[in-house]
Order: structure tokens, then sequence, then C-alpha cells
């Protein structure tokens, strides 16, 4: 085989190649399983040792050169080809394209909106963890093991780390009171926003997954009447300044007295939107205070409750479906 003559030609070939297809071609033509090169390898077994070192030698060197011009015409193609193609593309004359930028989740709208109200009013805002110890979901709230009060928290059960300990997700914002409270001195005002967790079959208005604002208020001398001014305060301003609230006895284990606090709908129901009351001496107790030293208001209030009354909505479970068509609403 005549070295110089092939490359010659192979030479030729790639030079006057117009686009990769056939480029391949070409490559296929001398560097592939069959090609030209590959096939005079096969044959230069057949030589005497001397010839084999020459040919081999030159075949190699032939094999080298070719492999690194296709691979150079292939790239020269490539750039060409994109070159082309975006200057083609450009149409100065088309409109641009709006970017697309997400927002904040509905719920975490209200929970912001809740916060700027309070912090109006001169409540901070604090956090508290998600997984929660017995004893601040229950016992520090004046919720022993035998209260029948448990089973309105049905909830879930998590190992501890510590043989015996029991954790749990927890199933309201109410720990965060005694969390604050033996970390903090009062006077103190706080609200805690944060998600809660309940071992319930899901409807309309249950979910096993929600969100809760806890509030607290520690002073010398606290009572309903400023629980009063301030949920009302906040409700007109979340929901309106002509909205009428309604304050009805309730109960919970850690507030003495409980209360119920709802609002008036433009039909002139009247819907629930948080538990509340005058901390339980008990709670008091269990952060170490003197009872009747200081006293205080607490609320709990149901963040999808809010947001479902503010936007009409009718199930709950329609905030945590990522669905577009409603999310890109708010
Ligand atoms: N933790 C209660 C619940 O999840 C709500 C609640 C009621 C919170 C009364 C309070 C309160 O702080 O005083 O149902």
């Amino acid at each position: 085989m005549d070295f110089n003559k092939v490359g010659k030609e192979a030479q030729e070939a790639i030079n006057k190649c117009r686009d990769l297809s056939e480029l391949e071609e070409i490559s296929r033509r001398y560097l592939g399983r069959k090609g030209v090169v590959t096939s005079a390898f096969q044959k230069i077994a057949e030589l005497s040792h001397q010839e084999k070192r020459e040919q081999g030698r030159q075949l190699n060197q032939l094999r080298g050169k070719l492999e690194k011009e296709i691979e150079q015409k292939r790239q020269g193609l490539k750039d060409s080809f994109f070159q082309e193609k975006s200057e083609r593309k450009i149409d100065i004359s088309r409109p641009g394209k709006r970017f697309k930028a997400g927002h904040l989740h509905p719920l975490t709208q209200v929970v912001r909106r809740i916060e700027d109200i309070f912090q109006l009013m001169g409540f901070s805002v604090a956090e508290g963890p998600e997984l929660e110890t017995e004893y601040y979901n229950f016992d520090a709230l004046n919720i022993p093991a035998d209260h029948p009060a448990r089973d309105i928290w049905d909830t879930f059960w998590v190992k501890g780390a510590k043989k015996g300990q029991k954790n749990l997700l927890r199933t309201h914002t109410s720990p965060n009171q005694v969390r604050y409270l033996e970390k903090n001195h009062p006077p103190l005002r706080i609200i805690v926003p944060g998600m809660c967790y309940r071992h319930e079959a899901t409807d309309r208005t249950h979910g096993f997954q929600f969100m809760q604002v806890e509030g607290l208020m520690v002073d010398r001398e606290v009572s309903l009447a400023n629980f009063k001014a301030v949920v009302e305060k906040f409700c007109q301003m979340f929901f309106g300044p002509e909205t009428e609230i309604r304050i009805i006895p309730d109960y919970f284990p850690f507030t003495e007295p409980s209360v119920e606090v709802s609002i008036r709908d433009k039909d002139g129901r009247w819907l629930e939107i948080m538990g509340a009351g005058l901390v339980h001496p008990n709670v008091f107790k269990s952060v170490g205070y003197r009872p009747y030293e200081w006293q205080g208001f607490a609320f709990g209030v149901g963040v999808e409750r809010l947001a479902m009354i503010k936007y009409g909505l009718d199930d709950l479970r329609q905030f945590y479906q990522g669905d577009l068509r409603l999310i890109q609403q708010f």
C-alpha cells in the first residue's frame, strides 16, 4: 500500500467535505473497522519482522494524522453550524420573553401578614421544634398522661433518642408557651407560627398537617379584656375594618377560663377561628413561676382556616396539593 497516496486522498476528501455526515463517512472509510487503514494493519501481520516494523511505524503515523485532521474538521463544521444557526435565529423585531418569577405560597403570605399585624402591636416572633417531647406538648400544658383531653390531640409518636423517651410531632404550637417562658422573663408578648401534625383522617376542614400561630402575652395584670382588644384589632386588620367578633366559653386544659373566638361572615354566620384563654396557673407552675404573680392570655389560631375564610376556599387540602391553578391566583 502506498501510504503517501492514501494519505493524500484522505486529506483531499477531508478538505472538500462540507457536512458532518459526510465527514463521518470518510472517517469510517479510512479508520472504521473495515476501513483502509485498519485493513492494512491486519495485512502487515503476514510480513517479515523487518518490514512489519517499518510499515507498522508508517501506518501508525498515518492513522494518527488522519484522526487529528478528522477531529479538527469535525470541530470546525460544528462551530460554523451553530454560528449559522444562531445568526438565522436572531430576529430583533420579536417581542422579548417575560421572565417567570415565582412567589410565596399563599399560606406563607398569610403567616407573614399575621406576623406583621402582631408586630405592630408589640409582639415578637419566636419559633420552636416540630419534633416535640411529650412533656412540652402535653404534661407542661396541664395535660397529664391519663387526661381525656389527650384524645383530642392524637398524634404521631416517634421513638426518642434515649431509652424509654417518647417524642412526637407536635399537635399544636402551644408547647412554645412553656419553652419561651422557661428562657425569658415577663413582661412579654410573642407569637409562634409553625407546622403541626395530628393522626387524623383528612377531609375538607381537617389535615394531618396544618399550620397554627400561637400567641402569648404575660404581664402583671393581663385580662380577657386585653385579649379582646388585641384579637378584635387583629381580625379587623386581617379581614377588614368592619369585621365583628364573638367570644364564647370553651375548654382547654392550659387556660382558665377558656374561650373560642369567631368572626361573622357576610351571611351573618359565625365562623370559629381560634381557641384562647387566660394562662392556667399550672402552666405558670410548670415553668417555676409563683401562680398569680403573673397573668397572661394565650391563643392558637389555625392558619389554613384564616386563609380559607379570607380567600373564600372550601377545602384545606388544596393548600398542600401544589396545584398551580390555585397557587397562581395569589
Ligand atoms: N392549642 C389549641 C389547639 O390546638 C389551641 C389553643 C387554645 C391555643 C387555647 C391556646 C389557647 O394558646 O389558649 O387546639
